[in-house]
C-alpha cells in the first residue's frame, strides 16, 4: 500500500515512523513533511492548504490512502474534496471538523444532549459580554469561537482581565468574532481521551496527558505542548465507561443527525471533577505531542487500523497496547512560543538513540544540503517508554543531554504529578 500523510510536526513524523514497521505498506509520502520524516519516506514539498495540488499528485502516483494530520485542512473540508476525487482519506468530514473549528457549535451539540461541560453563554457582542459578567463570581473563561491554535482561551481572575479579552476577541485577534463563548471556571484534572472511529463503530485510541505551559511547574504562557506521558494517571475502566456513556457516543449520534458519520481519530479535551468527566474541546485530530507519546505504546499494525476505518471495518480489528508507560519532551528553540531563531543549524542527530524503546521524532525542523535546520518553535520530540514513569523520564533526559544544541530549551518537569510526588 502506497500511504500519503499531509502535515509538518512531530505528530506526522510520529505517524510515519509507527507507519513504516507495519508489512502493509511500500511507499510513504508526507506533504510536506520534515527532516525526520525525509529519512524514512518521501518529502514532498506542496502547500498542504493546496488541496488541487495535492490531489492532482495522489492521483498522478496512485497514492492508495491519505491521513490528515493537523486541523486546519480538517476544518477547511479537504476530506470532502479528496472523497469527491475518489480519494480514500483518514480524517472527519468538514461538518464533523467543526468540533474543533467552533467551540460554540461543540457547545450546541453538548447543549442539545445533555453532554456534560462548563455552563456557558454565548455572545454577540461587547456591550452583552460585559453586561453578563457584572455580578459574577470570577475566574471566568473566555474563549473565541474560531481555531486559534490553543491561543483564543482566557482564563479571567477579575473585570479587568475579562475586559481585555471581550476587547481583544471582539477586535478581531483571532480573525473576525461574530460570537464569544464565556463559561464557568472548572476546577479538576485534565485528561486527553482519544478514540478512533470508521463511521460506524468506534474504539478508544489510548489517554494522555499533555503539558501546555512553557515553564515549569505550569507555568507562563500556553504552547501547542511541551511534554506529555501516556497513560493519564486518572484513567479507570470505569471513568471510561462514563466517558463513553456521556460524552463521546451523545456526540457521535449528535453528528450523525447532522448529515456525518465520524471517520478518523477524536480526542477529547476532559477535566475531571470528583471522578466525573467534564467535556472541556474536540480536537477532530490526534493531539500533538499526545501522539508521539501513544503510539509508540501501539501493539497492533497502524496501517491495518487506519486502512479498516476507511473500509467501515473497524469492528473487525482488535487494538492492543502494550501495559508500559510512556513519556515525551519536546525540546524548543529559545523564546518559543514567541520569537525564536529560525533556520539555526542542529548537530548531528544520528546515533544517540541506541535502544527500541526510545523514539526521537522530528517537529519544526528541514533539511537543506544535509544540514538539519530550525524551522518552528518545537523543534524534536523525545519519548521512552519502560515499565514506570520515573525511568521513561530519566532515559530521555539522558538523550536529549547528548544533544549538543544550545539554542534550545526543555521543561525538565514533565510528568511531574506522576512522578515528583
Ligand atoms: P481549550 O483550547 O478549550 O482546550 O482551552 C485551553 C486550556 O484552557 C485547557 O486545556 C484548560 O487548561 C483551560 N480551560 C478551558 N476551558 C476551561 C474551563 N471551563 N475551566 C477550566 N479550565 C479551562
Ligand atoms: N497537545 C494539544 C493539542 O494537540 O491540541
Amino acid at each position: 500500500m502506497k500511504v500519503g500523510i499531509v502535515g509538518s510536526g512531530g505528530r506526522e513524523h510520529a505517524l510515519c515512523a509507527i507507519l513504516k514497521k507495519s508489512n502493509k505498506i511500500n511507499e510513504i509520502y508526507c506533504f510536506p513533511g520534515n527532516a525526520g520524516t525525509s529519512n524514512i519516506a518521501q518529502n514532498i514539498d506542496l502547500n498542504s492548504n493546496n488541496f488541487e495540488d495535492l490531489k492532482n499528485f495522489i492521483l498522478k502516483k496512485e497514492i492508495d490512502l491519505i491521513i490528515i494530520g493537523p486541523e486546519k485542512p480538517l476544518v477547511e473540508g479537504i476530506v470532502d474534496y479528496f472523497e469527491k476525487h475518489n480519494i480514500k482519506v483518514f480524517g472527519p468530514d468538514k461538518i464533523a471538523a467543526q468540533l474543533e473549528g467552533s467551540k460554540i457549535f461543540t457547545k450546541k451539540i453538548c447543549q442539545k444532549f445533555k453532554i456534560p461541560t462548563a455552563k456557558f453563554g454565548i455572545f454577540q457582542n461587547k456591550k452583552d459580554s460585559k453586561k453578563f459578567l457584572e455580578n459574577w463570581s470570577y475566574p471566568a473563561v473566555i474563549k473565541a469561537d474560531n481555531l486559534a491554535s490553543g491561543k483564543g482561551v482566557y482564563i479571567c481572575d477579575n473585570l479587568k482581565d475579562s475586559d481585555t479579552a471581550i476587547n481583544e476577541i471582539f477586535d478581531g485577534k483571532f480573525g473576525v468574532a461574530k460570537n464569544i463563548l464565556i463559561e464557568e471556571f472548572l476546577e479538576g484534572e485534565e485528561m486527553s481521551f482519544f478514540i478512533i472511529s470508521d463511521g460506524k463503530t468506534f474504539k478508544c485510541f489510548g489517554t494522555a496527558q499533555d503539558h501546555k505551559r512553557v515553564f515549569e511547574g505550569d507555568k507562563g504562557k500556553n504552547t501547542g505542548g511541551m511534554g506529555a506521558y501516556s497513560p493519564s494517571r486518572l484513567f479507570s475502566k470505569k471513568l471510561e465507561e462514563k466517558i463513553i456513556k456521556k460524552i463521546i457516543k451523545p456526540t457521535i449520534l449528535g453528528l450523525s443527525e447532522l448529515g456525518s458519520n465520524y471517520k478518523g481519530f477524536l480526542y477529547a479535551g476532559l477535566m475531571i471533577v470528583n471522578n466525573e468527566p467534564y467535556l472541556i474541546e474536540y480536537n477532530v485530530r490526534m493531539g500533538d505531542p499526545e501522539c508521539q507519546t501513544i503510539l509508540p505504546r501501539l501493539k497492533s499494525d497502524l496501517a491495518m487500523i487506519i486502512d479498516s476505518c476507511c473500509n467501515e471495518k473497524l469492528d473487525r480489528m482488535s487494538i492492543e497496547w502494550e501495559d508500559n508507560k510512556s513519556l515525551c519532551v519536546v525540546l524548543c528553540a529559545k523564546g518559543y512560543p514567541d520569537s525564536f531563531k529560525k533556520e539555526t543549524e542542529i548537530p548531528n542527530l544520528d546515533n544517540i538513540l541506541v535502544n527500541t524503546d526510545d523514539y526521537l521524532f522530528h517537529a519544526g525542523t528541514k533539511k537543506i544540503n544535509d544540514k538539519i535546520l530550525v524551522n518552528g518553535g518545537r523543534v524534536l520530540n523525545f519519548v521512552s517508554v519502560s515499565d514506570n514513569f520515573y525511568d521513561a523520564r530519566k532515559k530521555v533526559h539522558k538523550i536529549i543531554e547528548k544533544v549538543n544544541w544550545t539554542d534550545g530549551f526543555y521543561r525538565k518537569d514533565i510528568g511531574y504529578k506522576v512522578i515528583d510526588k
